[in-house]
């Protein structure tokens, strides 16, 4: 018993960072449950999650100006701080009071041709003109790239008991394109910043323990497959599984969030050191610079994924034992996998594969991702989902493109590989399709 004792604390002594072995370090049951870091950190650690988080949070400012610690935003760019696109490091919304919100991204390609170097290093072609996406705002001296519209038209899905609820479906159009139109064949994938939650814990997976759910061709035959994502690794420049943004074309958090200052903010990093204006875009080309070369050295960019990888998840309290059965027996468990092993041990319950899986052809947004076809998504994280609209402080839009506005909704839009497990749902009654519900609320 005694050699137990000695080697448990031992365990402990040494757990530092994720590395704990207890839930209680990285689950919280606070209403501000996304902004808290995991309570295991060093001192020093406790300093980087704090440099991090206030690179995180601080607005940028275009160059030149007088505070060289936090220009260079733009010249293109969406928006000055991360923050504002991921509130309280929770979800955007499609609307900000009646306009389209900036949380919604306008991601732009041209059919693929496999062979270019840029496909191979993002899994896309960007288009020629725009690039890789629309940016809503420009600096003093050049023009924004264009605004984003989005109308919608009903669609009815009538439950076996008779009940109907009407679903929005979205359109998207482009207006005020400042650069000329747009090249006649581009791809058009518009989606809303998701929540940031747990994402140390899913870069803690081992590949084995994310690829051991893979049925890419439905060898067990129930109607489900599953495959990761492979895709480029800008940081290790390698291939590697996919398992951040909508299509798991991200390896890790540090790889992401560089891209994101560069994509969403117009800010160099050692990995992406070229503003992102394109070869036609001589006054973004031509725009003031900063006095350093890279806008976000590395040690700011480390900061900024060791705050990402290190905020507490929601802590989940099941009551709802129907409707967490349910949420097994009509096969949802198959892709929100309620429970997955890091590598130090950890069980924890994501409620997702991180597996992308095709889920109809009214959820495409037509654009293929490395092996991301378009019908294809990554099944979302499910944990702490009901915490979201407490973090925001309003009401919270589902889906890639934030088309659902309930769990109701998002549920109704799953098709594809998810068609059994939506008509099962649809096929219950509504008081067991409420507990189904309440228990996706206690995740
Ligand atoms: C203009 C809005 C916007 C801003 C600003 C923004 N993001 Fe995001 N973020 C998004 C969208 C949209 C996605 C999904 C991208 C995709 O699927 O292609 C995303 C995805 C992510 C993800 C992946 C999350 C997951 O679970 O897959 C991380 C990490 C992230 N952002 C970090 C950051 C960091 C760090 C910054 C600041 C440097 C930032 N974001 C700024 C909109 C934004
Ligand atoms: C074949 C895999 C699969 C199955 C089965 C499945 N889902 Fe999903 N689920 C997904 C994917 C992928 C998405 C994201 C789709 C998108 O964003 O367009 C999603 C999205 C969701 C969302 C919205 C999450 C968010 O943050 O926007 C909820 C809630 C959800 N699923 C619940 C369920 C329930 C309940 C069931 C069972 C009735 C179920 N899912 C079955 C793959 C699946």
């Amino acid at each position: 018993m005694k050699i137990l004792a000695f080697s448990l604390s031992l365990v402990a002594l040494c757990a530092t960072g994720l590395n704990a072995f207890n839930t209680k370090y990285y689950t919280t049951p606070s209403k501000k449950a996304f902004i808290k870091p995991t309570s295991n950190l060093s001192n020093e650690e406790i300093d980087s999650f704090i440099l991090g988080k206030s690179f995180f949070r601080i607005p940028w400012v275009e160059a030149p100006s007088a505070t060289t610690a936090r220009d260079g935003l733009g010249p293109l760019f969406n928006s000055n701080t991360c923050i504002s696109c991921h509130p309280n490091n929770a979800l955007g919304s499609v609307y900000n009071k009646n306009n389209v919100s900036r949380h919604m991204v306008v991601r732009l390609s041209i059919p693929n041709s496999k062979t270019n170097d840029s496909y191979k290093k993002m899994g896309f072609t960007p288009e020629a003109v725009y690039g890789a996406q629309l940016s809503l705002n420009g600096t003093r001296s050049v023009p924004f790239e264009g605004k984003l519209a989005i109308k919608y038209t009903n669609k009815y899905e009538t439950y076996k008991d008779g009940q109907t609820v009407v679903l929005s479906k979205p359109t998207y159009s482009l207006y005020d394109l400042n650069y000329g139109p747009l090249d006649k064949n581009a791809i058009i994938s518009v989606r809303k910043a998701p929540p940031l939650v747990g994402l140390g814990l899913l870069e803690l997976l081992d590949d084995e323990e994310i690829l051991k759910n893979e049925d890419e061709n439905d060898i067990n035959n129930d109607g489900i497959s599953g495959k990761a994502n492979i895709v480029y690794s800008i940081i290790h420049d390698d291939y590697r599984l996919g398992r951040y943004t909508y299509k798991a074309s991200a390896p890790t958090v540090k790889h992401q969030s560089a891209a994101a200052f560069h994509n969403d903010m117009g800010l160099t990093t050692s990995y992406f050191p070229n503003d992102n204006c394109t070869k036609t875009q001589i006054k973004c080309l031509s725009a003031p610079k900063p006095r350093d070369a890279i806008d976000v050295p590395d040690y700011r960019l480390e900061a900024v994924d060791f705050y990402l990888r290190h905020l507490k998840v929601p802590k989940m309290k099941i009551t709802q034992k129907e409707g967490q059965k349910l949420f097994t027996d009509l096969a949802c468990a198959s892709c929100h996998t309620p429970k997955l092993k890091t590598k130090n041990n950890l069980i924890i319950s994501p409620y997702s594969d991180l597996l992308l899986h095709d889920m109809g052809e009214e959820l495409s947004d037509g654009r293929s991702e490395f092996k991301a076809n378009p019908r294809e998504w990554r099944t979302p994280t499910l944990w702490g989902i009901e915490s979201y609209s407490k973090a925001i402080g309003k009401r919270v839009d589902f889906l890639h493109d934030g088309r659902a506005k309930s769990i109701e909704e998002a549920i109704l839009w799953h098709n594809g590989e998810a068609k059994n497990a939506k008509d099962a749902f649809m096929n219950l009654d509504k008081e067991k399709r409420e507990k189904l519900i309440n228990f996706i609320k206690e995740l």
